[in-house]
């Protein structure tokens, strides 16, 4: 790898960066991260980027979701419990209806830092700094909330050990079991129309576990009745963060960014010139890259050979987010040349990004119509093209949350967002919406193999 060291990202230009005005501590965050364990392994990150594979060639499903960004007030065991669930209920959801199955991948463990549209937010005439995620400052109007504090690095890290350490026991000690597939279902989903859906889909599991322990495979003596995988990423925004977690495989003398499985570069700092495409480029996890509305065609081809020179199939997720009214003008002339290049790409559509409005209220909000067009467009897209649509990119809760409008089963109005609106950031689906739209992809998934 030509002159790339994990630093050499500090000698590109850099946006959406906090400023920083004691340097000597930041300095001395990052020695301190520098000592600190890895949060995975490098292991870890092939055995993803093996399944990523499949994701390519059409062999399996790409779930990535989870909050917009993490916060450090909403950290809890329910809360993790509750996405976790949720993605449990989707995935089989999308196994089972779908038949095909699902790579797991949370935005979460790690998910904290955000960018903004401006440096600066102005409110009656004060401006401050924007706030950018909890591990650069705090949310609240005022000027200390609003200052970037190097020790918030050391926080982030903690929460993320935590949250990934009941993500994995979750995993492995007894809720990811098949049978737990009708506790799975959150109090507020059962009572509707869509939890009796899930209801159903789930007893139909049971039966068929309950045929299978006849025939002597059960939990007890088959790993993938009872264990799961559930991947972590984020938006590698931060990069003194990320260098500092970044670590050299002992085996095979790579370096592999442990602060989580997979990570990504958002539509706004994926400058070909740039310092995230530097620090990206040295790094072998499998990473994503965000693909906006202004994409060119050379330049995603260009984008392409920067971070995956190799054209090693499982390395890149393109995750597009043009928003419902733009995907079937701009994204078909992307993927006929990404296709006629010959590159390997896991293709997965983000319904969120896109497609951002304004209430009359003034919450910030996203329609739930206008998500499940975008998503069919793009698999619509892929279909007439004859590639593979391979997942879906969300930001999600298992809370009961009212950020997102419309819905079959929780018909949040425009009024309705201010009762139960709790977003650090940008309006997620609840797990009510996260299930209805899981149920509509299964659909298309079994009608595309059929
Ligand atoms: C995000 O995923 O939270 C995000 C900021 O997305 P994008 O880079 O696509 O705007
Ligand atoms: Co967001």
């Amino acid at each position: 790898m030509n002159n790339w060291n994990p630093s050499s990202w500090r000698d590109f230009p850099i946006k959406q960066q906090p400023t920083y005005s004691d340097l000597e501590k930041l300095a001395k965050v990052e020695k301190e991260l520098c000592s600190y364990p890895p949060l995975i392994f490098a292991g870890e990150a092939r055995n993803l980027k093996a399944k990523l594979a499949d994701v390519v060639n059409g062999n399996a499903f790409l779930l990535q979701g989870g909050d917009c960004a993490e916060s450090f007030d909403a950290f809890n065991a329910n809360n993790i419990k509750d996405l976790f669930k949720v993605m449990m209920q989707m995935a089989v959801v999308l196994t089972f209806s779908g038949g095909c199955p699902v790579v797991k991948v949370g935005r979460v463990a790690g998910q904290f830092a955000k960018p903004r549209s401006a440096d600066f937010e102005e409110i009656n005439g004060i401006a401050l700094p924007s706030y950018r995620g909890d591990i650069v400052n705090a949310v609240g109007f005022d000027e200390k909330s609003r200052m970037p504090k190097p020790k918030k690095l050391l926080k982030a890290y903690n929460q993320s050990a935590s949250t990934l350490n009941l993500l994995r026991a979750f995993a492995r000690g007894g809720l990811a079991d098949l049978n737990q597939v009708h506790s799975w279902n959150l109090d507020f989903v059962k009572d509707n129309a869509l939890g009796a859906k899930y209801e159903d889909l789930a007893s139909k599991i049971s039966e068929t576990l309950a045929f299978m322990k006849a025939c002597g495979i059960t939990s007890g003596n088959t790993d993938q009745l009872s264990h799961t995988t559930l991947y972590t990423s984020h938006e590698a925004l931060l990069l003194n963060y990320e260098e500092a977690l970044t670590r050299q495989d002992s085996l095979t003398g790579d370096y592999y960014d442990c602060s989580a499985h997979m990570l990504w570069i958002g539509d706004r700092t994926r400058d070909l010139d740039g310092a995230h495409i530097e620090y990206f480029r040295g790094i072998k996890n499998p990473i994503g890259c965000k693909v906006g509305p202004s994409m060119k065609e050379d330049e995603l081809i260009e984008l392409i050979d920067a971070l995956n020179p190799e054209n090693e199939a499982g390395r890149l997720n393109l995750i597009v987010r043009m928003g419902h009214d733009k995907v079937a003008d701009l994204f078909p002339k992307l993927l006929r040349r990404v296709k006629a290049e010959g590159k390997n790409i896991a293709w997965s559509c983000d319904p969120m990004h896109g497609n951002v409005e304004k209430a009359p209220n003034g919450y910030k909000t996203r329609d739930f119509a206008n998500i499940l067009s975008e998503v069919k467009q793009f698999f619509q897209i892929h279909k007439a093209e004859g590639t593979v649509a391979g997942g879906i990119h969300l930001e999600m809760t298992g809370q009961n949350v009212t950020e997102c409008t419309g819905s079959t089963s929780s018909a949040i109005t425009a009024d309705g967002l201010a009762s139960r609106y709790h977003t650090q950031c940008d309006p997620r689906l609840n797990a009510d919406q996260a299930l209805e739209l899981a149920f509509m992809i299964a659909d298309t998934l079994k009608e595309a193999r059929s």
